[in-house]
């Protein structure tokens, strides 16, 4: 495989599996935008068109990419793609080593076949419907870090980081290679 950037998704996932009730992030941490600020900072990102509409204005010191299926979409800052292959190809052109993908649901199903890292929050709540991330199976992922913090006044929810690696080694589909 030729080399590219890295694809990380990152996102907060609830104990059940859902990243969003379907109206927006259903929860608020400070801790965990703090944690998304300080890590998607001066990065490329891959967005959903809905979640990059969603989160409008936010890309200062960002290179946002958007993935819609629009031929004719003109996003207000940074650019459009067709695939996660094209999004790997112009973030390599754009010298990235690693490429974000900060969601919504469609938009992580589609980069998780190709996805090196994974930066989760796990959610203490349950949602018990929504938008739902992809399977993690740990046969293929190893969590390389994890980091607890308990609910307190700030936070309603408790929340733990953690990374995933899926080793390069593991057979990826062609179209994630440059
Ligand atoms: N908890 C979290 O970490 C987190 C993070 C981000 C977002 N969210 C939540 O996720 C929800 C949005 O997720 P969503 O799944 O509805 O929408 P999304 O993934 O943000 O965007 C969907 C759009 O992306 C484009 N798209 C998706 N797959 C594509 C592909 N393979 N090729 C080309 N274009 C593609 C399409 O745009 P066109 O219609 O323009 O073709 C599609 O309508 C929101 O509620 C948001 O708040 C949660």
């Amino acid at each position: 495989m030729s080399s590219r950037p890295v694809l990380t998704l990152i996102a907060a996932v609830s104990a059940d599996g859902f990243i969003s009730t379907g109206q927006g992030v259903p929860w608020n941490l400070p801790r965990d935008k703090e944690h998304f600020r300080r890590t998607t900072r001066s990065q490329w990102l891959l967005l959903g068109r809905r979640t990059f509409e969603e989160m409008t204005g936010w890309f200062e010191d960002r290179h946002p990419l958007v993935l819609t299926h629009s031929p004719v979409y003109a996003p207000p800052v940074g650019e459009v793609v067709a695939s996660v292959a094209e999004a790997l190809q112009v973030a390599a052109a754009g010298g990235a080593a690693e490429l974000f993908v900060c969601g919504g649901g469609e938009a992580y199903a589609a980069a998780m076949p190709c996805a090196d890292r994974l930066i989760l929050t796990h959610v203490s709540s349950t949602l018990g419907s929504g938008v739902p991330f992809p399977d993690v199976p740990p046969t293929e992922w190893r969590q390389t870090s994890r980091e607890d913090f308990p609910a307190d006044a700030t936070h309603a929810q408790a929340l733990s980081f953690a990374t995933y690696e899926r080793p390069r080694a593991a057979a990826l589909p062609a179209n994630c290679a440059l």
